[in-house]
């Protein structure tokens, strides 16, 4: 055990410092990907992580790496990271204290002049948000081998912008294969984005898994009417089916409660225009749940409700189901370093299952991966309101760090 503690001071500072990168009215941070916002935090990043002597580097996804040597060079690094990029009316702490946490880590190390065995690297996962492009977890999805570069490129944001020519135009798109790069092992620390830690007083979580996610396109199709002349049993209202529709989401999900989740997020209405009957609606389900078979059911569910609910509607309506991962666990050895490095600590910790997703999720697929949650004040995020303590991000970074120094030495 290292008597290694980081500056919980300068990592809160740290996070107070880029939350002006992208900062909202409200004091939340709107850090859309690739972004000019994006393009800020990312330098700011580069220059800070040089300074603390490290080797940047670029991949084809705009990934930023940050190296720091080891002892022995050939070996593997062990990587720290999370994301940069934020909702639209996203907070200052989830991603960005996951990136900080990790270079707190490096500067610790730099004062104390400890050389790891192993290299490290920080890392900036390029759009784990999905927000601004989907699908999420973008970058490291390329990087586990799970989409091809040139999906990711040809995604298209609201005004048909596309995520390579973006990432270009911010100056971000490096020359490295994306899914060359190796590591040896990768640790993330992540706010829970949930109510439970808080809740019982516990200052870690040790990420055991995540649960499932779908997610849904749904076009519905009726005829666009003029308001005042058609009588409403003429009507083929898709903002009333649209609406329909919602409502039996909401009922699915509570028929399966309390571990399933289903969300509308995103509705486009068309023409949107106040006397006009709306022709088209599109909009989105964001559906989960910890089990797979329960997942699959509802899914079932979902597709016989949307048809159902567009022949009783008398119209049209269209289910894409564009992005799906399933049910995991994160490797058993680093559960078992960040629970053994809490313990010594002295820290109260607990298991807990990620209900949000997480590139670490896609990264456990290719390399031995393991989270730490630290609590978030009445568990709330994707909102501008989100925030936590700094002596929760604090223990957060020392079990951090900790779990670090025990993997290089094992
Ligand atoms: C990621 O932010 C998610 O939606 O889980
Ligand atoms: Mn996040
Ligand atoms: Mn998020």
């Amino acid at each position: 055990m290292s008597k290694l503690q980081v500056n919980g001071e300068r990592l809160w500072h740290t996070i107070m410092e880029t939350a002006r990168f992208g900062r909202t009215e409200k004091g939340g941070v709107c850090r859309l990907t690739l972004s000019d916002a994006d393009r800020q935090v990312r330098d700011w990043l580069v220059r800070e992580c040089r300074a603390a002597g490290c080797d940047v580097s670029i991949d084809e996804m705009g990934t930023i790496f940050a190296r720091r040597s080891g002892k022995d060079n050939t070996l593997l690094p062990i990587a720290i990271g999370s994301h940069l990029d934020t909702q639209p009316s996203g907070g200052k702490f989830d991603g960005i204290a996951g990136v900080l946490s990790g270079l707190e880590v490096l500067r610790t190390l730099n004062e104390a002049g400890y050389t790891t065995t192993a290299p490290l690297e920080l890392i900036d996962w390029t759009n784990e948000e999905g927000s601004r492009f989907q699908p999420p977890m973008l970058a490291s999805g390329v990087f586990a081998g799970v989409f091809e570069r040139d999906f990711a490129y040809a995604s298209e944001d609201r005004d048909g912008k596309k995520f390579g020519a973006e990432l270009a135009r911010i100056g971000y798109r490096g020359e490295r294969r994306c899914p060359d790069h190796k590591l040896g092992a990768y640790f993330e620390l992540h706010i829970e984005q949930g109510p439970v830690l808080e809740k019982e007083g516990i200052l870690i979580g040790a990420v055991t898994g995540m649960q499932g996610q779908k997610w849904y396109e749904i076009t519905v199709t009726g005829q666009d009417a003029h308001a005042g002349t058609t009588p409403m049993p003429a009507r083929r209202d898709a903002m009333v089916a649209c609406a329909r529709m919602v409502m039996a989401v909401q009922a699915i999900a509570l028929d399966h409660s309390p571990l399933a989740v289903a969300t509308v997020g995103h509705v486009v209405v068309r023409p949107n225009s106040r006397n006009v009957v709306p022709g088209s609606v599109f909009f989105t389900v964001d559906l989960r749940h910890p089990d797979e078979k329960v997942l699959l059911q509802i899914d079932q569910e979902l597709r016989k409700m949307v048809a159902a609910t567009a022949r009783d509607s008398d119209v049209k309506a269209k289910l894409v189901n564009n992005w799906n991962v399933a049910p995991m666990e994160f490797n058993a050895d680093c559960i078992n370093r960040v629970r053994n490095a809490a313990k010594k600590l002295g820290y109260r910790h607990r298991d807990i299952i990620s209900g949000a997703g997480h590139d670490a999720v896609y990264i456990a697929r290719v390399v031995p991966t393991g989270m730490i949650f630290v609590p978030c004040e009445n568990g709330i995020s994707h909102n501008e309101l989100e925030n936590t303590r700094p002596e929760y991000l604090a223990a957060g970074a020392n079990v951090l760090l900790n779990t670090v120094i025990s993997y290089d030495q094992k």
